[in-house]
Parts: C-alpha cells; sequence; structure tokens
C-alpha cells in the first residue's frame, strides 16, 4: 500500500510541474514580443534586470505594464506621475516613492486599492530594487 501510494504521488507532483512549467513558457514567449504588436519600450540595462527580478518574484501577477488595472495599479506611467494615497494625500512617485512602496507596503497605500502588496519583499537586495525601479522608470519613459 504505501509504494502504490507514494507512485501516485510522484505522478501527482510530475503532472504539477508540467503545468507549472508549461504555464511558464506560455508567460515567457508572451512576454517575447519584440517583433512589434505590444508598447514600444526601450529598456535599459538596470531595467531589464528589474524585469527579471518582476517575473521571478511574482509582481507581474499583480501589476500590469499595459496601463490596465489589476490586483495593483499599473506601472506603464507611474513612476514621476503623481498618485493619490489613501488618507487625501498626492504624491509624486519618484524613486524614493517607488523603493518604499516595494520595501515597506503598508506605509503608504494608493487610493481605490486594496493594501494587498505582499510585505516579503522587504527580503530584495537593494540592487534588485534599485534594478526594479529603473524597471518603471523605464517603462514611463524616464
Ligand atoms: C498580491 C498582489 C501584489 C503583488 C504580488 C505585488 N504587488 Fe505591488 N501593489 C499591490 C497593490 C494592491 C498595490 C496598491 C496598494 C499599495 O499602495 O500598497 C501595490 C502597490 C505597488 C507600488 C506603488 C504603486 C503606486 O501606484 O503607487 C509599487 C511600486 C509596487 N506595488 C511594486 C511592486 C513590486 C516591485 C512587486 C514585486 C516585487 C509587487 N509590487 C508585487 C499588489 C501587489
Amino acid at each position: 500500500m504505501m509504494p502504490r501510494l507514494t507512485l501516485r504521488g510522484v505522478g501527482v507532483v510530475r503532472a504539477l510541474g508540467i503545468g507549472v512549467l508549461s504555464v511558464v513558457a506560455t508567460v515567457a514567449l508572451a512576454g517575447c514580443g519584440d517583433d512589434g504588436g505590444g508598447s514600444e519600450v526601450t529598456l535599459s540595462a538596470a531595467g531589464k534586470r528589474g524585469q527579471a527580478v518582476a517575473e521571478a518574484n511574482g509582481c507581474v501577477s499583480c501589476h500590469t505594464i499595459d496601463g490596465a488595472r489589476s490586483m495593483g495599479p499599473t506601472w506603464q506611467g507611474l513612476a514621476g506621475s503623481k498618485v493619490q494615497l489613501e488618507g487625501g494625500y498626492t504624491v509624486v512617485a519618484d524613486d524614493a516613492y517607488l523603493t518604499r512602496a516595494i520595501r515597506d507596503p503598508r506605509v503608504q497605500v494608493r487610493a481605490g486599492f486594496e493594501n494587498l502588496m505582499p510585505v516579503a519583499y522587504g527580503k530584495l537586495t537593494d540592487a534588485e530594487v534599485a534594478d526594479l525601479v529603473a524597471y518603471i522608470n523605464d517603462l514611463a519613459g524616464n
């Protein structure tokens, strides 16, 4: 009985693994819009690293780069724009704001959005956060 259960378990894990892999492959392919179609954003070297960090950390499941609203605000045109925060404040989304929004997302919350951003991103290195900020700046043409 035990061996059979174990084998079945392996089968399930394998099936799940393949499922995840094919999802990742699909997303990777979809992201490869070099030959036009999508937005024409030129990424800096730091921006490219930031894009990879965003993909590796699941940021893209809540933030779009095409202006569409998702769980979180879009990153298109965000950097340098004026954003409204809970409590009626308006701030400019400069590098310091973006860094804080990633490191400590509970401190300043965008008006009209749930406070859902995971706090676990405090563990990102300074270099990773800087690359993410560079990426978000690239997406605003800064
Ligand atoms: C579970 C969904 C979720 C994930 C994953 C997520 N965020 Fe967010 N994020 C949000 C939400 C919701 C907000 C708006 C509320 C707030 O300001 O905290 C937000 C706000 C932000 C803001 C401020 C945006 C603004 O318009 O002021 C930045 C920058 C940001 N996130 C970056 C990131 C980065 C970088 C990652 C990955 C390392 C990430 N987010 C992952 C949900 C998410």
